[in-house]
């Protein structure tokens, strides 16, 4: 949600501070400050609205330094406005902090520190941990002494970047929980302090990632890490393979659109390495389960939040029906709150593109304490995800900028997909022929996601003559249901206009009272086992006098008579069909989106990784 930043070494801090935020604008944000250390002063500039507004009061007057820390904030506690904007500072200007989660008893913490005489200067939670930081510092203790004492009496999660005038050469970086990442890059020379890696990668790739309690001292020749107790802790780097031109926008006018087009790139990657032909077989390199162990689980548990979750409900239909082995899906916000039955026979997967969505580590941490075994299906690396996972299946999307998410959904489909592939492997209920035959279709289907995005399908055209729409119906079923709730989800949260998803067969009980000629109807109908049956509850939208835009398989005439507009797609596997079907959906959404004004990267009030629950 909120961005973190922070520089040490010999270069300009502003500029590299306020880079290094202009790469994390995807993740939604109301204000953005910046703080760096300046002969002997701690200059802060804030603002509120988009970095421009940032960027022109830098350039009004330039902060100079080579240390430096910047913030973009998503409030939550005191509205918008600059003096809420991070960073804040002690009373004496001294000591200066970014935060990004909730201090959940800031309001016991001000009033003891306002009784000791600190004065406050802005309305949120935030500012308590620095005027904490300043009362331990006064007996003389340093920076990370102070800040540990501080950090423990904080209620809630957090991601903590300090920096002080009495120790100019460093930076101080905690993290408590999940409350986003706390990256550390490391350079020759200089030394980088990150939420997300995407803000750093332009200049390192060797990177280390804190966990839960642990703080970095964080100087120009490197770092030194302590847990909250002041332990030394030995904390090993990663080389990330992430290519910061993938993060930049190549010629599209929104990373929205350019991540829709990389999709056959994001499936393939996501595959490659896998799977094997001949003897058919899936492996999976972050997974250490032999196949006697998958055969251990009796159930799968999945969740996940959003997109993340359509994907979850895709992939019961590919488990249940590939791997015969039971599956729910819950949101992972509702997961933790039903007092949910796992035990040793389950695996629980957690199924999260940014790898920090909070309500889905909660929901891990609940499964592992009920004995089942964790497996997140992620895309960024060395998330907490990721790390605090029994096994994990990476997919290989690359980085998703734009909020809504796109390449990120179909490597997750992939992922699922090859997960329920490796389970009918290891539970016999597929025999090689069809694995091999399995295995085939998928690596034929970048091939045919291709195809799809290089039609024109007559986008704007429907974008034009639906953008004043008030409401839009999805409908779909079986495997293609889920589909319909994620374009109904694409479409409302980019273009804000509403929108609902339905199974097909339901609409008769209730939403068919909707049906007029102000409110389009999308239906999925591709040639699958319940094609019949979906022609049939989307025949009756058009006798009711709805408007239907069809999405079916190519060369389907019974479709194309009952529809207004037709969107197609080639056959494949059903249990792939979801992979194909999306992605009209994405466009359609995208094209309203875009013929409204809206702004498509970064709806309003949606954030990239939702770290707070
Ligand atoms: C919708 C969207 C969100 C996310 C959800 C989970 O386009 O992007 O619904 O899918 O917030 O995020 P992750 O996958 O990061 O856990």
């Amino acid at each position: 949600m909120c961005g973190i930043v922070g520089y040490v070494g010999e270069r300009d801090a502003t500029r590299i501070v306020f880079d290094g935020l202009k790469r994390l604008e995807y993740r939604g944000y109301d204000s953005a400050g910046l703080a760096v250390l300046s002969d002997g002063r701690l200059e802060v500039r804030r603002s509120v609205g988009k970095l421009a507004e940032l960027e022109r009061v830098l350039d009004r007057e330039p902060p100079r330094g080579t240390v430096g820390i910047g913030h973009t904030r998503w409030a939550t506690h005191g509205k918008p406005s600059e003096v809420n904007a991070h960073p804040h500072l002690d009373c004496r200007g001294d000591i200066v902090v970014i935060h990004n989660g909730i201090v959940e008893n800031y309001v016991e913490l001000r009033q003891r520190l306002r009784d000791q005489g600190h004065v406050f200067r802005s309305e949120t939670d935030t500012e308590v941990i620095v005027h904490l930081v300043e009362a331990f510092a006064a007996d003389g203790a340093s920076l990370d002494e102070a800040a540990r004492r501080a950090l423990r009496e904080l209620r809630g999660n957090h991601a903590i970047v300090l920096m002080s005038l009495r120790e100019p050469d460093r930076l101080v970086a905690a993290r408590l929980g999940n409350a986003g990442g706390v990256t550390i890059g490391l350079g020759e020379g200089e030394t980088f302090v990150a939420s997300d890696l995407t803000a750093i990668l332009d200049h390192t790739r060797t990177m280390a990632f804190l966990d839960d309690r642990e703080m970095a001292i964080v100087t120009r020749d490197g770092f030194r890490c302590v847990g909250l107790d002041g332990t030394p802790v030995d904390k090993s780097t990663t080389v990330v393979s992430w290519d910061p031109v993938a993060a930049a926008k190549g010629g599209y006018k929104h990373f929205m659109l350019k991540e829709i087009y990389e999709q056959p790139r994001a499936v393939s990657d996501t595959i490659r390495g896998r799977v094997n032909q001949g003897p058919a077989s899936v492996r999976f390199e972050g997974v250490p389960w032999t196949d006697a162990a998958w055969r251990r689980f009796r159930r799968v548990l999945i969740v996940g939040c959003g997109t993340a979750w359509h994907a979850g409900l895709i992939a019961k239909f590919m488990l249940e029906d590939l791997a015969r082995v039971p599956v729910e899906v819950d949101y992972a916000d509702e997961f933790r709150y039903r007092n949910p039955l796992a035990d040793a026979e389950t695996l629980f997967v957690a199924v999260t593109q940014s790898g920090e969505t909070v309500d889905v580590l909660v929901s891990m941490a609940e499964a592992r304490q009920r004995g089942a075994k964790v497996l997140a299906v992620v895309n960024a690396i060395g998330s907490q995800a990721a790390r605090a996972a029994d096994g994990v299946i990476y997919t290989h999307a690359g980085p998703e900028i734009g909020v809504a998410s796109t390449k990120a959904f179909t490597a997750h489909l992939t992922a699922l997909y090859l997960l329920a592939l490796k389970l009918g492997q290891a539970r016999e209920t597929l025999s090689n022929d069809q694995l091999n035959q399995a295995i085939q279709r998928l690596l034929e289907l970048p091939h045919r996601m291709g195809d799809v995005l290089s039609r024109d399908q007559g986008y704007e055209d429907l974008a034009n003559r639906y953008a004043k729409c008030r409401d839009f119906l999805f409908l779909g079923r079986g495997i293609n249901y889920p589909i319909a709730l994620e374009g109904a989800l694409k479409l409302k949260e980019i273009s804000y206009i509403h929108a609902e998803g339905y199974p097909a067969g339901e609409m008769k009980h209730g939403p068919i009272a909707l049906i007029d000629e102000e409110m389009p109807v999308v239906a999925i109908a591709v040639r699958d086992h319940v094609y019949e049956k979906t022609l049939n509850n989307v025949a009756q939208v058009k006798s009711r006098g709805g408007v239907l835009i069809g999405l079916g398989n190519d060369g389907d005439d019974t479709l194309a008579a009952i529809s207004d507009h037709l969107l197609n797609v080639p056959e494949t596997s059903e249990h792939l069909t979801p992979l194909l079907t999306a992605l009209p959906l994405q466009l359609l959404a995208y094209y309203l989106a875009d013929r409204r004004g809206c702004d498509v990267d970064q709806p309003r009030n949606l954030a990239k990784s939702v770290t707070v629950e």
